[in-house]
């Protein structure tokens, strides 16, 4: 979704653009070079990620700046920095294909020994492993339902509740295989492998990935010139959900009750949504990328 992500960013020269999940640096390598003159402020979780992004960018050298962190503490940094006034603003939800590929992390449900982390971020100390031995079996049901949709959830949850009785699950196989026989073999492959969902669940709620999304995607909308543009990459419906919710309230004018006579909660309308439906991956993208087929991206624009 590069193509339509960057076109719906109206890029300009001379801008000033935000890439709140730089990643592999996809995007902000194609804001920079067709952007003539932008300058690039950038943040991602995983410092790996931004050496190997750094590289990356080299040729942009002095035109860029990335800030190791959560982009939902990037406003904080812009005003202290006096940074206000972007042109563009970007949030490719979700994980690189790089932190999935390195089975070290434990992203993968392709992984076997190694363990149990799928941290972002390496300098916070909670990990999967923790999430798995250490949350109630309700609570463990509750993410795997929530953030994986998954149909097994209490089942799965009761298998993880009750292996973790004789041992401490500590790698990625040995989840799976848990996962695994928890699902009925009429439904174990019906939906991709079998332990997909439980591995998204479980690597939002390590990365707390939903938490504050909502009140920073309105927070980073302020930080946009008139004009500016937000355009929000999400990978599930619970995000996709929040995102059009952000875009939403910032759409919306007076949210007083209809039977006041005049407004009184001073609310006025900030952003103009211009997808009115998310854009999808096009056929193409679908048959180079199969990850693309969740994928959603929203625009809007600050007025
Ligand atoms: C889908 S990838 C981005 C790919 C990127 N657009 C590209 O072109 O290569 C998502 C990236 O965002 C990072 N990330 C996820 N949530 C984040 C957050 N709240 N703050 C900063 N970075 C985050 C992840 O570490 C990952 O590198």
């Amino acid at each position: 979704m590069l193509e339509e992500c960057l076109s719906g960013l109206n890029l300009k020269e001379n801008g000033v653009y935000f890439d709140g999940t730089l990643g592999g640096a996809g995007h902000s390598y194609e804001i920079l070079r067709r952007a003539k003159n932008s300058v690039l402020y950038a943040t991602d979780l995983d410092e790996y990620g931004i050496a190997r992004a750094k590289e990356k960018l080299k040729d942009f050298d002095g035109r860029f700046f990335i800030f190791h962190g959560n982009f939902k503490n990037f406003p904080e940094i812009a005003e202290r920095e006096n940074l206000g006034g972007f042109d563009g603003v970007l949030l490719d939800l979700g994980m690189s294909s790089f932190q999935i590929d390195d089975k070290s992390r434990g992203f993968s449900y392709l992984a076997e020994n190694e363990p149990l982390d799928m941290r972002m971020n390496k300098e916070v100390s909670f990990t999967a492993r923790d999430v798995i031995n250490g949350y109630s079996e309700k609570d463990l049901a509750r993410i795997l339902k929530d953030y994986g949709e998954e149909k097994f959830a209490s089942k799965i949850a009761k298998s993880i509740a009750e292996a973790r009785k004789t041992k401490e699950i500590t790698t990625c196989g040995e989840l799976v295989g848990i996962v695994e026989k928890a699902i009925p073999v009429k439904f174990r492959y019906e939906n991709g492998h079998p332990a997909k969902r439980t591995f998204q669940a479980v690597r939002i709620e390590v990365n707390g990935e939903l938490e504050g999304l909502y009140e920073a995607i309105v927070s980073l909308t302020r930080l946009l010139k008139k004009g500016g543009r937000i355009a929000v990459i999400s990978f599930h419906s619970l995000e996709d959900r929040i995102v059009k919710r952000a875009f939403k309230e910032l759409a919306t004018d007076c949210i007083c009750d209809k039977s006041l006579p005049v407004c009184v909660c001073g609310k006025k309308k900030e952003a103009e949504v211009i997808t009115k439906h998310p854009i999808t991956a096009s056929s193409e993208e679908l048959a180079e990328n199969s990850r693309s087929k969740s994928a959603k991206l929203r625009i809007a624009e600050k007025i």
